[in-house]
C-alpha cells in the first residue's frame, strides 16, 4: 500500500523535482496542480483561459475551482494506491476541503513533507530552470545541467521572471506557509531542510523521515 503525501514548500524548493522521483519509486501517482494548469494553458482549453491570468501574475487561482479539480483527479483509479499531491494544497481553506473530501471515503493524508529553502535561494533557483517541452523533464542551469544535446529546445516558464517570482513568494508567504503549522497539528508534518544540498541529498533526506 502507498502512502497519501502532499508536498509542501516555496516555489522553487523542489518540490516537483522530488515528487516525480518519489512518484516513480514507490509506483503512485504525482499530481501537481500548477502542471495541470499549465497543460490547459498550452492546449488552449477553456480551463487555460480560466486561469491564465492567475498563473502569469503568481496568484492563486480560486480555491473552489482548483479543488473540484484535484477531487476529479483523486476519484480516478490509479489513485486508490496513494499519490503525491504537489502544489495542492495551497491555502487553508484548500487544505480542510482535502481533509473533508478524504474523511468522506474513510481516507487521510499520512505524509505532508515540507522542502524548507530560504527565499534567497530561490530567486536564483527560479532564474536558471528550463523545461523539455517534449517529456516535461525539469532542469536548472545552475545546479542540474541539462543533457548538451537538448539544450536548444529547452523552455523557461513564464512565470520565473524575477517580479513574477516575487509575487509568488509573496503569494505563499501570506497564503500558503500557514498550511504548515494545519499539517503539524494533525501529527504528519515531515519537515526536510532543503537548501544547500543537491537533489540526490534531497532525496535520501526525504526517503530518512517518511513512514515505512
Ligand atoms: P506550481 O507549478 O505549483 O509552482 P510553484 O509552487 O511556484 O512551485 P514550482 O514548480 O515553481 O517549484 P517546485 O517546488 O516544484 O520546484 P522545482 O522542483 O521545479 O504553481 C504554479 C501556479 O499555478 C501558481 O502560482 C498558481 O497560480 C497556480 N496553482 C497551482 N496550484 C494551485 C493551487 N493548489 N491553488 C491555487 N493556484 C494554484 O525546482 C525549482 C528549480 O530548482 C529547478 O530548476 C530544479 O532543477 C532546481 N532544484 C531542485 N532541487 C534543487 C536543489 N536541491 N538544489 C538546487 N537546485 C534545485
Ligand atoms: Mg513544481
Amino acid at each position: 500500500m502507498g502512502l497519501r503525501i502532499v508536498m509542501l514548500g516555496a516555489p522553487g524548493a523542489g518540490k516537483g523535482t522530488q515528487a516525480v522521483r518519489m512518484a516513480q519509486e514507490m509506483g503512485i501517482p504525482h499530481i501537481s496542480t500548477g502542471d495541470i494548469f499549465r497543460k490547459n494553458l498550452r492546449e488552449g482549453t477553456p480551463l487555460g483561459s480560466q486561469v491564465q491570468g492567475y498563473l502569469n501574475s503568481g496568484a492563486l487561482v480560486p480555491d473552489q475551482l482548483t479543488c473540484d479539480i484535484v477531487a476529479d483527479r483523486l476519484q480516478q483509479a490509479d489513485c486508490a494506491n496513494g499519490y503525491i499531491l504537489d502544489g495542492f494544497p495551497r491555502s487553508l481553506p484548500q487544505a480542510e476541503m482535502l481533509t473533508r473530501f478524504l474523511a468522506g471515503r474513510g481516507e487521510k493524508i499520512e505524509a505532508a513533507v515540507n522542502i524548507d529553502v530560504p527565499d534567497e535561494e530561490i530567486v536564483g533557483r527560479l532564474s536558471a530552470r528550463r523545461s523539455d517541452p517534449d517529456t516535461g523533464a525539469v532542469y536548472n542551469l545552475k545546479f542540474n545541467p541539462p543533457p548538451p544535446e537538448i539544450a536548444d529546445k529547452l523552455i523557461q516558464r513564464e512565470d520565473d521572471k524575477p517580479e513574477t517570482v516575487q509575487a509568488r513568494l509573496k503569494t505563499y508567504h501570506e497564503t500558503t506557509e500557514p498550511i504548515i503549522a494545519y499539517y503539524g497539528e494533525q501529527g504528519v508534518l515531515l519537515n526536510v531542510p532543503g537548501s544547500n544540498a543537491g537533489p540526490d541529498e534531497i532525496y535520501r533526506r526525504i526517503l530518512d523521515v517518511l513512514p515505512a
